[in-house]
């Protein structure tokens, strides 16, 4: 593990104090930098970082990375926090048909959709999907994610969602990135329980759940809880027979109905809830003060040409939001951070710094990783980004579509070597 030294930034950006495990309200405005700065990370972890006026030095010289960051941003590297990037194949032509005016939903009438998905998957070799997720993944480093969390949820049989998430662990081995594993097989009901939903639910209850927490092939859980799929009653059963496990709970709620699952989910102690892009006072008001962290991804919203969710309403009320690109074939065929962070700017209305907090903090935070990641802290995992020269931090946002980065960098070692490091 080379020693690494980045030194004359324009700027180290996200430099919280120690302790700093998120920010909410308010304080997601503030992104505390320190302009013309050096960082040290020694053992794929920051050491230290100061402004060049104090540069004390470095006694040994050995094995050490010096990288001149003159006129770049340094950033903590993009967290993203909800992805289905263990999937089988791409569904274009269902893109194809919401352009000539189907709706997600109608397509999930017809049998496409989830079942699509897991139609496909359910065929396919573990090896051959281990391939597939692999190179979305280094294609996600490469555009500045140094972690991520990964749903089953194409199996919806124990054989099948237990391949993913072993495809998952795998994968967790074999990248850098830093990988959560979620267990979603309460995706859709598959078709061999179409009339036994009791069933399938007490399947996942009974049969999955301690399966997967025997093995420890999974961080967390998680409920596609909304209309035609499971109910209020259904994630909360799962959510306590997780919680029972050691699991705890990130949902899917209100993505196009409000059925009360914040609610509950919150009272369930679940981590995050996410989507949100459907939300009554009522669930506005769950998450006031509460710990549940609210994961809005606003890059489903654009190609789903579905509302956006209520950033600022959320951030009135104290919320720690986080960002995550919901990468999966149906309702997010990108895994682009950077994307995700000028659709929060552009649609979601927050502040470069709050979007820029909401998508390495927070959703850090969001698969419990903020005491390792999501800030320039000493003593935190040396996974950050350097910039192309560039203006100032709003300007990443702001020139959206552009390639901004120019290295990223994992526990010390670049994934990706741009011209900073020539
Ligand atoms: O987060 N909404 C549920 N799950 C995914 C979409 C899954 C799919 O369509 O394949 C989502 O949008
Ligand atoms: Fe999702």
């Amino acid at each position: 593990m080379p020693r690494l030294l980045i030194k004359n930034a324009k700027a180290l950006v996200g430099v919280h104090p120690e302790g700093t495990t998120r920010v909410g309200g308010q304080a997601m405005a503030s992104l505390p930098a320190i302009e013309d700065g050096w960082l040290l990370a020694e053992h794929g972890r920051i050491t230290s970082v100061g402004r060049m006026a104090e540069w004390p030095g470095v006694s040994d010289w050995n094995d050490l990375t010096v990288i001149d960051a003159t006129g770049r941003l340094v950033l903590p590297g993009w967290c993203d926090p909800h992805t289905h990037v263990v999937f089988a194949a791409p569904r274009e032509e269902e893109f194809v048909d919401k352009i000539r005016g189907l709706s997600y939903q109608d397509i999930a009438a017809r049998g496409g959709g989830i079942l699509n998905s897991a139609r496909a998957l359910r065929l396919m070799s573990e090896e051959a999907l281990f391939d597939q997720a692999s190179s979305r993944l280094r294609d996600m480093m490469h555009q500045g994610t140094v972690a991520v969390e990964i749903k089953s949820g194409y199996g919806l049989s124990v054989e099948s969602e237990l391949k993913m998430l072993r495809v998952v662990n795998r994968l967790k081995e074999a990248l850098p990135l830093h990988i959560k594993a979620t267990l979603l097989a309460a995706h859709a009901l598959p078709p061999e329980f179409a009339d036994d939903r009791q069933g399938y639910v007490g399947m996942i209850i009974g049969e999955l759940i301690p399966q997967v927490a025997k093995e420890g092939l999974a961080d967390f859980v998680d409920v596609f809880c909304e209309t035609n799929y499971f109910t209020v009653d259904e994630m909360e059963r799962i959510l306590e027979a997780g919680a029972k496990h050691g699991l705890s709970g990130k949902v899917h709620v209100n993505q196009f109905t409000s059925l009360g699952g914040i609610a509950a989910a919150v009272r369930r102690g679940a981590l995050s809830v996410d989507h949100l892009e459907v939300m009554e006072p009522s669930d506005l008001d769950a998450l006031q003060g509460g710990g549940t962290i609210p994961t809005l991804l606003p890059s489903c919203s654009f190609f789903l040409r579905i509302p956006y969710a209520p950033a600022r309403a959320l951030i009135e009320r104290g919320c720690a939001v986080a960002l995550a690109s919901d990468h999966n074939p149906g309702s997010t065929p990108s895994g682009n951070m950077n994307l995700v962070l000028s659709l929060a700017c552009i649609q979601l209305r927050m502040l470069p710094e709050e979007a820029v907090n909401a998508a390495t903090l927070n959703a850090a935070a969001a698969m419990g990783l903020s005491h390792e990641l999501g800030s320039l802290t000493p003593g935190k995992r040396a996974s950050l980004l350097i910039t192309r020269e560039v203006p100032s931090l709003a300007y990443l946002p702001y020139a959206f579509g552009t390639d901004h980065l120019d290295t990223v960098i994992i526990d010390g070692t670049p994934v990706r070597s741009g011209d900073a490091l020539a």
